[in-house]
C-alpha cells in the first residue's frame, strides 16, 4: 500500500473513533473537525448545519482566520454565501472546490481582519442515504484547489459524520418519545387515582352534610367539600401541565403517534409554547390526520415532517412530504379530503394552502390565529 492510502485510511480511523464515542450532536462535530484538520494538512474547516427550511448555523470551527471570527464570528453567522446556496437549491451533491469564499471576500473587502493566506475552500454536504444535514467546509493558506484524491477523501469523511448525525437524531427522538409517554402515563395515573379519590372525599362531604343538623358540623364539613374541591383544580392543572410544553405537545404527540400507526416516520419539529385551546388542537388533529392519511395512501413515501410554530398569537402547522406530489388548484379542490381540511381551518378563521407539484412531493399549510383574534 501507498503512504498515501496508508494516510488515508489513518485518517478515516481516526474519524470514525471519534464519531463512534460521541453522544452529544455538537460536541461530536467539534471533535471531529478538530480531528480531521489535525490528521490531514488543512489549518482550518467549520460546519454549518442547515435546517429543512434552509436556515443554517455554524456548529463548529476550527483555527477560523480572524478575518471569520471578527465581532464574535459575525461573518460566519449571517448573510448567505455561494456553498450554502448551492447546497440549498440541490446544485451541491458532491464534495466541490469552491472557487472562491464569499465569506472571506466580503471580509477582506470589509477589512475585518486578517484572513491568514485563505481565499478558497472545498465544501462537502453531509448526508446519510438522501436526508442532507449540512455542510463540512475546509480549507488552507493559499490553496486554491482540491484534487479529486482529496475531495475523496473529504466525502469519505462527510458521509462518516453524517451517519454520526443520523444516528444521535434517532437517539434523541426516542429519548424525547419515552419522555413524552412517562409524562402521559403519570397524568393519566393521576387523573385515575388521586383525581378520583378526591372525588369521592368531595361527594362523601356533601353527603355528610345533609344527614346532619348540627350548625358547626355543617359548616366543617362544607370547609372539607370545599378543600378537597380546590385540590381538585389543582390536580388538574397539575395533569395539565405534565403534558410537556403545553397542549401543542398533545396533538404533536397524537401525530407522531398516528404516523406510526400508519408505517411512516414521522419527524416532528415544534417552535414556541403556548396552552392551546382544545377547540384548536382538536381541528390541527383532525385536519393533520387527513394530511398523513394522504401522505400514506398518495405520496408513496415512508417519511413525513411536521412543523409546528407557535408565534404573534397564530399557531401555523405545516405537513410535508417528499413524493409524487399532484396537479392542485385552489378553484377545484378534487375531493372531500382536501374540501374538509380547509372548510375545518376556516371554520377556525384560519387559512389553508397546498403546495404540491409532480414529483416534487406536497406540503399543506395551514395558520389559525389564537386568542382574540379568532373571537370574532
Ligand atoms: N400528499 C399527497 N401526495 C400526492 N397526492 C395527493 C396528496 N394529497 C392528496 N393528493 C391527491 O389529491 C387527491 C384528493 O385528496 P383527498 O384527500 O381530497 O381525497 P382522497 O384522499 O383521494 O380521498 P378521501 O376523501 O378518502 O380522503 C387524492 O386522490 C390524491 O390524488
Ligand atoms: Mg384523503
Amino acid at each position: 500500500m501507498s503512504e498515501q492510502h496508508i494516510q488515508k485510511l489513518q485518517t478515516l480511523k481516526a474519524i470514525a473513533e471519534t464519531l463512534n464515542e460521541a453522544n452529544d450532536l455538537e460536541e461530536m462535530l467539534d471533535a471531529v473537525l478538530k480531528q480531521l484538520i489535525h490528521v490531514t494538512e488543512l489549518e482550518c474547516g467549520w460546519i454549518f448545519l442547515v435546517d429543512k427550511k434552509g436556515s443554517y448555523s455554524l456548529v463548529a470551527d476550527c483555527e477560523l482566520p480572524p478575518a471569520l471570527t471578527w465581532e464574535n464570528k459575525q461573518p460566519m453567522c449571517e448573510g448567505d454565501c455561494w456553498c450554502l446556496d448551492r447546497y440549498n437549491d440541490g446544485r451541491l451533491q458532491r464534495a466541490a472546490n469552491i472557487i472562491e469564499c464569499k465569506r472571506l471576500e466580503d471580509a477582506i473587502e470589509e477589512k475585518w481582519g486578517d484572513t491568514k493566506g485563505i481565499t478558497h475552500h472545498a465544501t462537502v454536504p453531509l448526508r446519510a442515504g438522501d436526508e442532507k444535514f449540512g455542510l463540512l467546509n475546509v480549507a488552507s493558506p493559499n490553496k486554491t484547489h482540491f484534487t479529486n484524491e482529496e475531495l475523496a477523501l473529504l466525502e469519505a469523511v462527510a458521509f462518516q459524520i453524517g451517519t454520526a448525525i443520523k444516528r444521535i437524531k434517532l437517539v434523541e427522538n426516542e429519548q424525547k418519545l419515552a419522555l413524552l409517554a412517562e409524562r402521559n402515563r403519570l397524568a393519566r395515573d393521576l387523573h385515575d387515582s388521586v383525581n378520583q379519590l378526591l372525588f369521592s372525599l368531595m361527594l362523601t362531604a356533601g353527603g355528610a352534610k345533609e344527614m346532619t343538623t348540627d350548625g358547626r358540623m355543617k359548616k366543617t364539613l362544607d370547609y372539607i367539600q370545599q378543600l378537597a374541591q380546590e385540590a381538585l383544580q389543582e390536580m388538574r392543572s397539575l395533569i395539565w401541565q405534565l403534558r410537556p410544553q403545553g397542549l401543542e405537545n398533545g396533538v404533536a404527540s397524537a401525530l407522531m403517534n398516528y404516523g406510526k400507526m400508519l408505517g411512516l416516520n414521522v419527524e416532528m419539529d415544534i417552535h414556541g409554547v403556548i396552552d392551546l385551546p382544545s377547540d384548536v388542537e382538536e381541528c390541527l388533529w383532525r385536519v393533520g390526520q387527513e394530511a398523513l392519511n394522504n401522505c400514506k395512501k398518495h405520496a408513496d413515501v415512508s417519511t413525513v415532517s411536521i412543523f409546528i410554530t407557535v408565534k404573534n398569537k397564530q399557531i401555523k402547522m405545516e405537513i410535508t412530504d417528499k413524493g409524487c406530489g399532484f396537479n392542485y388548484s385552489d378553484e377545484e379542490m378534487p375531493s372531500l379530503g382536501l374540501k374538509s381540511m380547509k372548510e375545518r381551518i376556516e371554520a377556525m378563521n384560519g387559512t389553508f394552502h397546498i403546495k404540491s407539484a409532480i414529483g416534487k412531493g406536497t406540503t399543506v399549510q395551514m395558520m389559525i390565529p389564537l386568542k382574540g383574534e379568532r373571537a370574532k
